[in-house]
């Protein structure tokens, strides 16, 4: 038995340091006094109890830390067949360890990045993994839940392809074979008693058919109703190509989405995005994600083009978001500005508008942010040689670094990045809602609202109250539901605010905590009907009195 006592400290760090200003000087102000570490900083220090195990990965969810350790095989590539994830919960500081007893077949932890994790729903954790079954190289899925406890196991396609999340399920996505295919295979969110899941429907995502043209690569996205996108980029094949004469209007390359929404077996009809006259050498496509302001989604989409000019050539790396509606629709194509001499930087969209920058060298990893338009913003951020990991973690608009290991020791530096636009805790299209998060309220009230920051309309999503539990690992007590379309709720004349009438039942238990659950796609813009996310579980906190008020 490992001992199991843990030393989980939160230090709040107090000391500002500044710092050598490191950023390329045209694109930054020298004036802006540096901060490596602000007083809004977290620190987070968590200390394994099992020797010789080593940092994976961190993944942030919205109520726990998740930290993957492994023990290093001979090879750096690869990990010894064992899994340990310790989950830390972020409110109580308890810990979950982990230790699966299952040993993993040698191709799924060589390399390591064969075998990988997901939070599938509260309580459960999808494993998946490379493995071969007679002959064939397959990717096999694992339930567990966050005692370690094995639930279930299903198959969930070729090795090769992408596993992603909703909040219908998760969906493995198979990479496309020569004819630009791919399989689709779309399973339920476990059982919150059995840990089963369920393969509800599966299909097939299917590249445009052009002869012409050669599929180079393709991405999925999730989308706010629960669906998923589908992204291809295609290059024009100079030998497929029918006309002998050289057409200086050829399209070189070209990108197309397609939708795979909730309760439908096939995809939409791909639709062009993009398309370009440039020989570039390559397009590459990141981290598609949904815009703040209900303008549908975002990717950051990388021109490689190599100029030659006076006979000198050089290659210029480019930088461009490229946004478009739930209809395929193109709204956005702008570039984004980027230093020229830094090759190699990483540029996500926030969550709460704009762009953040991220470049790392040997000693630093450094970060920047641009707003929507690509114009500096005055709010830059260091982490130091001592850090040799990073990410960011969306949702909560946060950036976070992992300090190399010392023994049993890892630490973690959480830097709060600023929100660009309006919005609320709530989320980036929410302006506010009352009563407010945590109010003690009136058991008799007689209706809810939230005001969004667009004019919206009444959509097919749910707005439900839950009472919580006593027990945190129980599901709260349903209160009431209904759909935003379901002609209970009214949207205001300033058409921004939603009404949200409250039966008389939902808040009679005196002493209790409840919580409102805004489904995505309750409500959708009035302007370009795409749905808006929702207001997750645990945020939207009302209580009622201990006291009882008899009339
Ligand atoms: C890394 O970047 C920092 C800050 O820009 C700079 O001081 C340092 O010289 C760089 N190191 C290398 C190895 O390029
Ligand atoms: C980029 O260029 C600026 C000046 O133009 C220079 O100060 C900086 O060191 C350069 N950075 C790198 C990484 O070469
Ligand atoms: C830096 O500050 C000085 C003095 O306040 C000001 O004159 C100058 O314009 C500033 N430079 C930039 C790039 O903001
Ligand atoms: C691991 O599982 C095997 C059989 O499934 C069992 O025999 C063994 O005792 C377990 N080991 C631990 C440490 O729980
Ligand atoms: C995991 O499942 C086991 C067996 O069903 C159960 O005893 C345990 O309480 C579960 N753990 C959690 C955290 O729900
Ligand atoms: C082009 O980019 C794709 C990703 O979009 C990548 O898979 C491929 O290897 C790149 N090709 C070349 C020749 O660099
Ligand atoms: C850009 O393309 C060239 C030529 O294919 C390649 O050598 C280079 O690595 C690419 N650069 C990036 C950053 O992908
Ligand atoms: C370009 O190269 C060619 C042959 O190498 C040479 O004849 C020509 O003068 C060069 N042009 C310039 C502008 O340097
Ligand atoms: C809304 O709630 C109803 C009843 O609970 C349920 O059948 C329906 O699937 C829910 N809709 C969504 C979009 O979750
Ligand atoms: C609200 O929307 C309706 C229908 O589109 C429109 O007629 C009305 O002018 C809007 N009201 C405001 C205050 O914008
Ligand atoms: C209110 O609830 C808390 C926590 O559930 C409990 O400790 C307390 O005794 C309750 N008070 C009354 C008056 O019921």
């Amino acid at each position: 038995m490992f001992n199991l006592k843990v030393l989980i400290t939160f230090i709040c760090l107090i000391s500002v340091v500044s710092s050598q200003n490191i950023l390329s000087r045209d694109i930054l102000s020298q004036n802006g006094s540096l901060h490596d570490i602000s007083p809004q900083d977290i620190s987070f220090i968590y200390e394994e109890p099992i020797d010789g195990l080593k940092f994976v990965t961190l993944l942030p969810t919205y109520n726990h830390l998740m930290i993957w350790m492994a023990f290093e095989d001979e090879d750096p590539e690869c990990m010894l067949p064992y899994f340990h994830l310790r989950i830390i919960n972020k409110i109580t500081g308890q810990t979950n360890y982990i230790d699966l007893n299952y040993t993993l077949p040698a191709e799924a932890v060589c390399p390591i990045n064969n075998i990988d994790f997901l939070p599938v729903a509260d309580n459960y954790i999808l494993l998946y993994y490379a493995k071969t079954t007679n002959g064939i190289k397959g990717k096999h899925g694992m339930i567990i839940n966050y005692s370690g406890e094995f639930m279930s196991e299903i198959y969930l396609g070729n090795a090769d392809g992408y596993v992603a999340l909703s909040n219908e399920g998760f969906i493995n996505i198979e990479k496309p074979d020569e004819k630009g295919i791919s399989a689709w295979h779309w399973y339920s969110s476990p059982n919150i008693e059995t840990g089963e899941v369920v393969e509800h429907s599966s299909g097939e995502f299917h590249a445009p058919n052009l002869p012409s043209y050669t599929l180079v690569d393709s991405l999925n996205f999730d989308l706010v109703d629960g669906g998923f996108g589908f992204l291809y980029i295609l290059k024009y094949d100079e030998t497929k190509g029918s006309s002998v004469i050289k057409d200086p209007n050829v399209q070189y390359w070209r990108i197309y989405v397609s939708f795979l929404k909730v309760k439908t077996d096939l995809p939409t009809k791909p639709s062009l995005l993009y398309e370009t006259t440039q020989k570039l050498n390559n397009i590459t496509l990141r981290l598609c994600t949904l815009t703040y302001n209900a303008e549908g989604y975002i990717c950051v989409m990388t021109l490689n083009n190599t100029i030659t000019n006076n006979n000198k050539s050089w290659t210029e790396i480019n930088y461009y978001q490229l946004g478009f509606l739930s209809t395929g629709a193109l709204v956005r194509l702008e570039i984004i500005p980027t230093p020229t001499n830094i090759t190699d930087i990483d540029l996500r969209a926030l969550y709460y508008g704009g762009f953040i920058v991220i470049y790392q060298n040997a000693s630093a990893i450094d970060f920047y942010l641009l707003d929507d338009n690509g114009n500096y913003m005055q709010s830059q951020g260091s982490f130091g040689p001592e850090f040799f990991f990073y990410n960011t973690y969306r949702t909560i608009s946060t950036i976070f670094g992992v300090k190399e290991q010392a023994k049993n020791k890892l630490e973690f530096l959480f830097k709060p990045l600023p929100k660009l636009k309006k919005g609320s805790e709530f989320s980036p299209v929410i302006e506010s809602a009352k009563p407010s998060i945590n109010e003690v309220i009136d058991p008799l009230i007689k209706e809810i609202t939230i005001k969004y920051t667009i004019p919206v309309k009444l959509s097919t999503g749910n707005v439900s109250i839950f009472q919580l539990n006593d027990d945190k690992y129980k599901p709260g007590l349903l209160r009431q539901t209904f759909s935003g379309d379901s002609k209970l709720c009214t949207i205001g004349s300033d058409n921004h605010t939603v009404h949200i009438p409250i039966f008389e039942s939902t808040f009679s238990q005196q002493n209790s905590t409840y919580y409102v659950l805004v489904g995505n796609n309750f409500v959708i813009s009035q302007e370009r009907d795409e749905p808006l996310i929702g207001i997750r579980k645990n945020i939207w906190t009302l209580s009622t009195s201990n006291i009882h008020i008899f009339f």
